[in-house]
């Protein structure tokens, strides 16, 4: 594996590149888990050449959140990105990614201001930002993201239409701990008991699942089931619960018919943590 830390360094071998291969980038912020080794695996299997990226965009940070202390494993990401058979690991600087000073991509879409964006208004303006600015430089044929950021997987798939690029966006299914927890880097911020906690949130997923399965088709009703179920432990506080239609990001109300996007957001001491499920 190649490991890349400058922009310069890495057009030269991006030109270096026949234009024939197929390359897949795989855009991460490090601290690596089995989520991203399964968008990894799937780019090996897709793509000639597949390159992951680590940088920690701090755009994608509101003042309050954790970009300071968002954790920073490199070595460790090297090893496992190494011993994956990745072919670049590219660590651009920040001068690399926003050394001009100007918005690659200013991209406001309704969808960009619903669930993770009424909470987090600097989240997908920096997130387009830096997603843009990757492709536009890396020049991927395809590229991976995960259900588990669903606005986030939606939002770049509206980006690379709205703004021609020729990619690809492949999305991949969430990867869970045995318990059900999603797998995320802020994950090591929980204790033993607070990730048991944790895994709650994806346990009411499949509760809603559940209720519509059996003929439960009011929203209200089944996002209250949800934040019932959440609740019962006190060291979980809700900051969303969400049902919105897959067309268009609304907010269902009444009944739930067409296929609709089931999300959760919560405080853990502290430790912000998101999941969805497509019900389709
Ligand atoms: P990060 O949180 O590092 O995630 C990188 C990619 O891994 C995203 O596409 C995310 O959806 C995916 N991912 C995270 N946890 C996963 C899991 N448990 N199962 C499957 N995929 C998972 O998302 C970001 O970084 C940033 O916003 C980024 C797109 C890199 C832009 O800065």
């Amino acid at each position: 594996m190649k490991i890349i830390s400058s922009l310069s360094q890495f057009l030269v071998w991006r030109t270096s590149i026949s234009s024939s291969l197929k390359v897949g980038l795989v855009p991460t912020m490090g601290a690596l888990h089995d989520g991203h080794a399964a968008l990894v695996k799937r780019s090996l299997n897709e793509a000639d050449i597949t390159v992951v990226s680590i940088f920690v965009n701090p755009k994608q940070f509101g003042e309050n959140e954790d970009f300071n202390s968002y954790p920073r494993t490199v070595e460790k990401d090297c090893d496992l990105l190494q011993s994956a058979g990745v072919d670049i690991l590219f660590l651009p600087q920040y001068e690399d990614i926003y050394g001009d000073d100007v918005d690659s991509f200013a991209f406001e879409h309704f969808f960009s201001k619903q669930l993770e964006g009424k909470s987090r208004p600097n989240f997908f303006p920096g997130v387009v930002n830096v997603v843009s600015r990757l492709f536009n430089i890396v020049k991927p044929s395809l590229s991976f993201f995960g259900k588990k950021d669903a606005q986030q997987l939606i939002l770049i798939n509206k980006m690379v239409n709205v703004g021609g690029f020729p990619i690809k966006i492949i999305p991949v299914e969430t990867i869970r701990e045995p318990s059900g927890l999603a797998m995320s880097s802020r994950n090591i911020y929980l204790s033993k008991s607070q990730k048991s906690s944790a895994s709650k949130i994806y346990k009411s997923l499949l509760l809603a699942e559940n209720l519509i399965g059996r003929g439960e088709k009011e929203a209200e009703i089944i996002k209250n089931e949800i934040k019932k179920n959440l609740l019962i432990d006190p060291s979980i506080s809700i900051d969303y619960v969400s049902i919105v239609c897959l067309n268009d990001l609304k907010e269902v109300s009444g009944e739930v018919s067409s296929p609709v996007l089931i999300s959760i957001a919560v405080f853990i001491g502290g430790v912000r943590l998101i999941d969805n499920i497509f019900y389709e």
